[in-house]
């Protein structure tokens, strides 16, 4: 496989060269490491014995990039595009099965251009969204743009997934609020809205990354925020009943607050493990936004969750700006755009939604289960949360149809469930990462009587193999009709229930020969 690998590099780098791409790295070249590395955010698969790809292309214009598809359909490389690199499956990074690949990194594809005036921007897929947040906040103190949190994601990946944020109850999610993109086909046509037609251009609003070909950049609407917001995250702690009815009363409160209103729930893991708390108490924190004054935000609080207590002196106003630095972790808004301040660690995700609140005596059980879960970082065995974010608002109003994310009115909220560690766990590491996933697992199948069911669902953004995977190596498996049955039946109904058959005939549109797959790529007819 290894001479396989050397002669597909050798051919796929006179190929780029012929070209007149430049910017690459070759597994022989002392810069493949660090570049391969950059942007992976998983450290699950920068492990050796992941499999590493030919070459990693750095396009540097969108005729690079229509070359790099070109020349490695050439080599016989399987593609695998990289925007911010922070899959949760690494799957923009890594093939299935040791298939040689090539590595098309967008990270020099990051320009973008707003105009204030009109209200929109063009951003190439590469940008991080702190790119894209702070050329946005910095040209109007009005002007903002609905997506997630962390400044490290590219726009590439999170606008293909849906992009869930602070803004959503209010704006919906990123691909809601695309207007215009332009779209790299296996042929290395680049096609915009018009001309790869509507299923395509539906389909690339959250139908996924990786199956469609590569978006090379997005046309955005941008929103508008009052030049204060309010913000606050705020730490309350006791006993499990205490904190099982604050997240009770949450549920009710939450996804019905005027759209304005965004404000999500944190809970740790571990709070009554082996050598910690041993007073008895476990611990919840409440992330706030809201689109307006302190005073608003603190007299529709007080009224409709006076449970939480917030004070006046938890609250601050700020500029939408840096509320998203804050929010991102970060000490202040000039750090938005530095590409390479992400956290790498490893980690497993998995999802869920909920749609009818959970009793007050299963969420003390849920507490319950979540504070004798791995410990904190640093106690040897790494860590772990669950984020609860509420839907309700416009995320309610969308269409069910109206983009491929499906899960809008009669969500309550969504479930974040993720584990970590790190190398501070030394050789004990792999015996964490073991422990960890297995937990993770377990409280997954312990919340199945809580969440939605038939299709359990699930968020393609916080992507995950344990709900299945298509194995485009093994096509003795069965006819296309087969493997579409199959990805419905388990992964494709979970990410995207009734609109997974409108993928399949975008996917057969735009990509009959399946050029663009990976472990869970839509598959074609
Ligand atoms: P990456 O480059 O790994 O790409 C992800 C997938 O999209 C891959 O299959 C890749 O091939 C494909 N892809 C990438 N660029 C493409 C392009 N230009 N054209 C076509 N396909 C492309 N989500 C959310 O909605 N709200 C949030 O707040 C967060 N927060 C968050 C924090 C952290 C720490 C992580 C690790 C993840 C999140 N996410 C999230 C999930 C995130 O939206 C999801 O992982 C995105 O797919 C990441 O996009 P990247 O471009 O960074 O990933």
């Amino acid at each position: 496989a290894a001479g396989a690998d050397d002669g597909a590099s050798r051919s796929l780098s006179s190929c780029l060269v012929s070209h007149g791409v430049t910017n690459f790295a070759l597994p022989t070249s002392p810069s493949y490491a660090a570049i391969l590395n950059s942007s992976i955010s998983n450290l699950r698969f920068a492990l050796p014995d992941v499999g590493k790809p030919a070459a990693v292309v750095l396009p540097a214009s969108k005729q690079d990039l229509q070359r790099a598809v070109l020349c490695a359909r050439n080599s016989s490389l399987a593609i695998r595009v990289r925007s911010g690199g922070h899959s949760y499956e690494g799957l923009s990074y890594t093939t299935e099965n040791r298939v040689p690949f090539v590595v098309i990194d967008l990270a020099n594809l990051n320009r973008v251009r707003v105009d204030a005036g009109s209200a929109t921007a063009w951003a190439e897929s590469g940008a991080t969204l702190g790119e894209l947040y702070y050329a946005v906040g910095r040209s109007s103190r009005s002007l903002a743009f609905s997506a997630g949190s962390c400044s490290t994601i590219g726009l590439g990946g999170i606008v293909s997934g849906g992009g869930f944020g602070l803004l959503s109850r209010k704006f919906g999610l990123a691909a809601d609020n695309v207007l215009d993109a332009v779209l790299v086909d296996a042929d290395g046509r680049a096609l915009d809205r018009t001309t790869m037609g509507a299923d395509v251009f539906w389909a690339i609003r959250g139908g996924g990354g990786g199956s469609w070909g590569v978006v090379y950049s997005w046309k955005l609407r941008l929103v508008p925020v009052p030049r204060n917001v309010t913000v606050f995250s705020v730490g309350r702690s006791g006993p499990v009943e205490l904190v099982a009815g604050l997240i009770h009363r949450w549920q009710f409160v939450a996804p019905s607050l005027p759209d304005d209103f965004y404000l999500s729930v944190y809970l740790p893991t571990g709070d009554l493990g082996s050598s910690s708390s041993s007073d008895g108490s476990v611990s919840v924190s409440f992330s706030g936004q809201v689109l307006g004054p302190k005073h608003r935000a603190l007299s529709a609080l007080r009224q409709s969750f006076p449970e939480l207590g917030l004070t006046e002196s938890e609250v601050a106003e700020t500029s939408w700006l840096d509320a998203t630095a804050q929010f991102a972790g970060l000490d202040t808004a000039a750090d938005l755009p530095n590409r390479l301040l992400g956290s790498k660690q490893y980690s497993k995700g998995k999802s869920d939604y909920v749609r009818s609140p959970i009793s007050r005596r299963a969420m003390a059980g849920i507490v319950r289960y979540l504070s004798t879960g791995p410990p904190r970082q640093g106690q040897g065995q790494g860590g772990g949360y669950v984020i609860l974010d509420p839907y309700g608002g416009a995320m309610a109003r969308i269409g069910s149809g109206d983009t491929p994310c499906p899960h809008r009115a009669g969500t309550l909220y969504g479930v974040q469930y993720q584990v970590y560690w790190d190398d501070d766990l030394g050789g004990r590491a792999a015996a964490a990462g073991e422990y960890c996933v297995g937990w993770l697992r377990s409280l997954y199948a312990f919340m199945a009587p809580h969440v939605s069911k038939d299709p359990r669902a699930a968020y393609v953004n916080y992507l995950d193999l344990d709900l299945g995977a298509d194995n485009w190596t093994a096509p003795a498996e069965g006819s296309s009709e087969a493997a579409v049955a199959r990805a419905r039946s388990s992964w494709g109904a979970a990410y995207f229930g009734d609109n997974f058959d409108r993928l399949v005939r975008a996917k057969t549109a735009v990509d009959p020969g399946n050029v663009f797959n990976n472990a869970q790529s839509i598959p074609p007819l």
